[in-house]
């Protein structure tokens, strides 16, 4: 399977970015957890981090019969981001959702994402291993 693996703002600092919620490991580390994940089931995954709403809107766009599934962590702009809502729901190809922490017990801001109900599913607080599990429901045929 070919992945596109979006991750939004904030998420290029991760393991200098608040390593308490987040974890002390790069942003570099979990593109090389994901790449090894993805070579290990035959499967391929690509990356794009942006800190830029319009940025991400466009790799969306542009993943539209390239992808077989997007793995999101739309960061901050799941709590507000209706136009990503809506790039989800124009492409064709399947989001899943991802956050690294536990979204539901933290401010109450973050308990909601208007992101998710374009995605095929929604997982939070599993750190970087969320992303494989995203990466494994489609593996196994999830659609
Ligand atoms: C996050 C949770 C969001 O609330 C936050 O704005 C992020 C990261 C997570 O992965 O836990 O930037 O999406």
């Amino acid at each position: 399977m070919k992945f596109l693996i979006i991750n939004g703002p904030n998420l290029n600092l991760l393991g200098k970015r608040e390593p308490g919620i987040y974890g002390e490991q790069s942003y570099d580390a979990l593109c090389a957890m994901i790449r090894e994940h993805a070579e290990k089931n035959a499967s391929r995954a690509d990356f794009f981090q942006s800190n830029h709403e319009g940025a991400i809107i466009d790799a969306i766009h542009a993943a539209d019969g390239v992808y077989d599934a997007i793995i999101i962590n739309p960061a901050a702009y799941t709590h507000y981001s209706y136009a990503i809502l809506d790039a989800l729901k124009a492409v064709s190809v399947p989001a899943y959702e991802v956050h690294i922490s536990h979204i539901d017990q933290r401010e109450s801001f973050r308990a909601v994402s208007v992101t998710a109900p374009a995605c095929v599913g929604q997982l939070y607080g599993h750190g970087f291993a969320g992303y494989l599990m995203a990466m494994d429901y489609f593996l196994e045929g999830g659609k």
